[in-house]
């Protein structure tokens, strides 16, 4: 295959003609226009990757994904090469696992890479503390990410062992501006993922050389920006460098589920996560909600603050009553005890009142409670606090 080939099979994107081409010696068919990358996530052989991402164009920054192909000058990326018909690609000799090594260890000399070197810390994980006392700043534990990383992943498979080239820490403030999530610039990669996932355009690369971040523009706050937070660069970035900051130390997802968001009657779809315990900050976590991800289509206040409304302190989880004056927790038998006591004794006189936020099938319930069990007419949905009820005849 030569570049002039090459060149041709780039322009030759007619739909759902197949391209037929082989990686490691092994027959593969990619869809025209896709790349060598798709190619081998097909044939389920392993290449690495850090500012790849399915979701997002290809932009061909880390370079960890070199390949060689036949005919072919240099070591050309995988995520960035489209296939084409009869190339021979490979992705496993000694010098490209040798080349990616090196790669990454140009990326880890800005880098805190305790987690990936230290030989304590498969030990360390089991006691949940640095039994090295490595720097609060480079050790593993203090990486929100530590244990669900793109560079963790990358590194076991390249069996990195060690870094031999200096380090140096970049030592930046960590940005805490914006309402929901932290921005750590000392552990970003500048893979650009963040900024490709950003479809209003609000986080850029600034700045140029080692003194390069990914940042709004100068003097611009995320809300100035106009950022939805949609939480799209948080989910997009491979390191701890933009993580959510109500679930920095909560551990790993171990299940995830879906479910309807609580936050309006519209009721978009939400993926729930649910923790698998284990974070430095976990305690009883296990088993509970530590992140709620919107769908494509879903609207977005229930990707940040779900969790917030499901742990507040201020939400109601058990039946309440008045005594003496104040609100005690009692069980759910006396609670509907008293309540059944009270229907009976009202019925017929009793109005009812629901939020705006229910679902259609809450509704429906309540108008069949409300005029089978209350007997009343009356029912009620503020449209908002400061609006006085507005009455419907059911
Ligand atoms: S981002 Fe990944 S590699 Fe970097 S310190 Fe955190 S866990 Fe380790
Ligand atoms: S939260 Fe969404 S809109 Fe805001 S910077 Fe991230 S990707 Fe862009
Ligand atoms: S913040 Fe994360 S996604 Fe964005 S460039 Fe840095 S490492 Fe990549
Ligand atoms: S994953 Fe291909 S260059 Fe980064």
């Amino acid at each position: 295959m030569t570049e002039t080939a090459l060149a041709a099979a780039k322009k030759e994107k007619k739909s759902g003609q197949m391209i037929k081409f082989s990686i490691n010696g092994k027959a593969v068919e990619v869809e025209a226009g896709q790349n060598i990358l798709r190619g081998a996530e097909k044939a389920g052989i392993y290449i690495p990757t850090l500012c790849y991402h399915p979701d997002l164009e290809a932009f061909g920054g880390c370079r960890l994904c070199i390949v060689e192909v036949k005919g072919m000058r240099g070591y050309p990326t995988a995520c960035t090469t489209p296939a084409a018909e009869g190339m021979e690609v490979k992705t496993d000799t000694d010098r490209l696992r040798q080349l990616r090594r090196s790669i990454l260890e140009m990326i880890l000399t800005e880098h805190p890479h305790v987690c990936l070197i230290c030989s304590e810390r498969n030990n360390c994980k089991q006691a949940h503390e640095c039994t090295r006392r490595a720097g609060i700043t480079t050790a593993c534990g203090f990486c929100p990410k530590n244990g669900q990383c793109g560079i963790q992943a990358v590194a076991e498979r390249l069996e990195l062992k060690d870094v031999t080239l200096p380090f140096s820490y970049k030592n930046l403030p960590i940005d805490r501006s914006t309402p929901f999530f932290d921005r750590d610039d000392n552990l970003c990669i500048l893979c650009g993922r963040c900024v490709r996932a950003c479809k209003k355009g609000v986080i850029k690369f600034m700045q140029r050389g080692s003194q390069a971040i990914v940042d709004t523009a100068p003097g611009t706050s995320h809300v100035e920006a106009e950022c939805e937070f949609c939480g799209a660069c948080v989910d997009h970035c491979p390191t701890g460098s933009l993580v959510e900051r109500k679930r920095r130390w909560d551990g790993k997802i171990e299940t995830q589920a879906k479910t309807i968001c609580p936050f309006c009657s519209v009721g978009c779809e939400l993926t729930a996560g649910v923790s698998a315990g284990g974070g430095s900050a976990s305690g009883g976590k296990q088993g509970r909600v530590i992140e709620t991800l919107t769908n494509e289509n879903g609207c977005l206040l229930g990707r940040f603050c779900a969790t917030l409304l499901n742990d507040s302190s201020r939400r109601i989880t058990a039946p309440m009553m008045r005594r003496s004056g104040k609100l005690v927790v009692v069980p759910w038998e006396d609670a509907i005890a008293h309540a059944a006591k009270a229907i009976k004794k009202s019925k017929g006189k009793t109005a009812l009142v629901y939020s705006a936020s229910c679902t259609n099938e809450d509704m429906f319930a309540l108008r069949q409670f409300a005029s089978k069990v209350l007997e009343t007419a009356m029912i009620s949905c503020p449209g908002s606090s400061t609006q006085k009820p507005v009455w419907r005849r059911t």
